[in-house]
Order: structure tokens, then C-alpha cells, then sequence
């Protein structure tokens, strides 16, 4: 049985002031609910205070990126090591803003996933397809091209990453893939993932990220290859995210 797992993408959102009002609120609210695993991914400046405040507690936090490079100069980047000794226990990559708005592509993600490996972290692999390639029928395509270029570093373990399928057209946009669509995503993304020669894949969380919310959640979250979701808008109003997890906690 596969642990569910929410994560909250803040994106490029808020202060100190409200950073510190959200963590405090998510540690709380996330300190009765068992059966879900939990996480936040705060923008860089924020991460030391996020391992301020959520240490010792239930909640564990994560980052949105990482360089492709070791240590060095690369003026800008922040390394896996930087994450992981800031506590890091999750790292994006591949998130659909990145491969659009920074020109991130295959071969970048997977490089930024090994590093994420090699140091000890886990890596959270996003893909998921245009508007315009579902409407044209590519997503298993889409999908297949964005999985494979992950299985030749994961095979044959594997076991510690985790991959989100995010449909560019529901991120932000208010729109949400049916839970049967997600399902079906879901279903391929694993079977590709099993015939990439990745071992762990039956066992491998998948999440869901695309406008969820505390009203469509549990239904996403009930389906059989859904294993929680990264959330991003809903993530930074307390009582949404804790409203979400809840949603998974259930299901436990
Ligand atoms: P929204 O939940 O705001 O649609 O964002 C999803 C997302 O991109 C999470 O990474």
C-alpha cells in the first residue's frame, strides 16, 4: 500500500510575514492527521525558516528547483547539497513553469534530478501535457517522451522518487483533470515507468497537481493510482491545504 502524500507549491508567493503565518498554521493543523505525508516547498529564502519552524513536527520541506550543477560558479544556483543541508527532503523538477518560462527540458530535468539523488534527496519529477497535445491526442505521447528520459536514471531502483502528474492546462487555470482522467495518466505513467525497467514502480507515489481543491480532492484522491497531489494556489490559503489534506488523510 502506497503512503498518500501532499505537497504545497508556493511558487514565487508571499513574505516572511505570511511564510511564517502559513508554516505555523500547516504545522498545527497537520499535527492531528495520520495516514498522509506532508510537505512544503517554500521559494529558497524561505527554506531556512521553513527548517526553523517545522522541525520536530510531522510537516517536511522541500524546494522548487535545483541547479543542474554541482557546487561552483554558477552564479544564481542553489546545489542539491545546499538543500540537503538545509534539511530538504523533496525536490521539484521538471515543474511545467520551468520547462516553459525557463527553457528546462528533458535532458536538464534529469540531470537536476541525479543531482537531487546523489544527495540524498528525493526528487519529484513533474510532466504532463498541453492543452493543445490533448486536444490532438498526444498526452500518452507527451507523457511517454517526458517518463522515459527519467527510467534510464532510475532503473533499476528507483525507489526513491516521486513523479506529478500535472496537465498544463489545469495548473491555475481553475480547470482540473476529471478523476478518471488523472487515473488514466496515472495508469500510463506507471505501466511506462515498469516497461522503462524501473523496478520500484508499483510502489513509486504518484501525485496530481492542477487545481485542486478541498472540493475536489477526495474524489481525486480516491482513485487507485492517485497517491496525493502538489498543490499549488490552494497551498498558500492554511485552511485549503489543511481542508486537502484532510482529504487524503481519510484515505490513508
Ligand atoms: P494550481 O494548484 O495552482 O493549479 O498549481 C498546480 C501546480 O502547478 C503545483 O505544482
Amino acid at each position: 500500500m502506497r503512503a498518500k502524500l501532499v505537497l504545497g507549491n508556493w511558487k514565487m508567493n508571499g513574505g516572511v510575514a505570511s511564510a511564517e503565518a502559513l508554516l505555523a498554521a500547516v504545522r498545527e493543523g497537520a499535527a492531528g492527521l495520520a495516514g498522509v505525508q506532508v510537505g512544503v516547498c517554500p521559494p529558497f529564502p524561505y527554506l531556512g525558516l521553513a527548517a526553523a519552524r517545522l522541525s520536530g513536527s510531522r510537516v517536511t520541506w522541500g524546494a522548487q528547483d535545483v541547479c543542474e550543477h554541482d557546487d561552483g560558479a554558477f552564479t544564481g544556483g542553489v546545489s542539491a547539497r545546499m538543500l540537503a543541508d538545509l534539511g530538504c527532503t523533496h525536490v521539484l523538477v521538471g515543474h511545467s513553469e520551468r520547462r516553459t518560462l525557463f527553457g528546462d527540458t528533458d535532458e536538464v530535468v534529469v540531470r537536476k534530478a541525479a543531482r537531487v539523488l546523489a544527495a540524498g534527496l528525493v526528487p519529484v519529477v513533474c510532466v504532463g501535457e498541453t492543452r493543445t497535445e490533448r486536444e490532438s491526442g498526444a498526452t500518452e505521447a507527451v507523457l511517454a517522451r517526458q517518463v522515459d528520459a527519467v527510467c534510464a536514471m532510475l532503473a533499476p531502483a528507483g525507489e526513491r522518487c516521486v513523479l506529478a502528474y500535472e496537465p498544463v492546462w489545469a495548473i491555475g487555470t481553475g480547470l482540473t483533470a476529471t478523476p478518471q482522467q488523472a487515473q488514466d495518466a496515472h495508469a500510463f505513467i506507471r505501466s511506462r515507468l515498469a516497461a522503462g525497467g524501473v523496478a520500484a514502480a508499483p510502489r513509486l507515489q504518484l501525485l496530481y497537481g492542477g487545481s485542486v481543491k478541498p472540493s475536489n480532492a477526495a474524489e481525486l484522491f480516491s482513485r487507485p493510482d492517485v497517491d496525493g497531489g502538489l498543490i499549488g494556489g490552494a497551498s498558500l490559503v492554511a485552511a485549503d491545504f489543511l481542508a486537502i489534506l484532510g482529504a487524503a488523510a481519510h484515505r490513508g
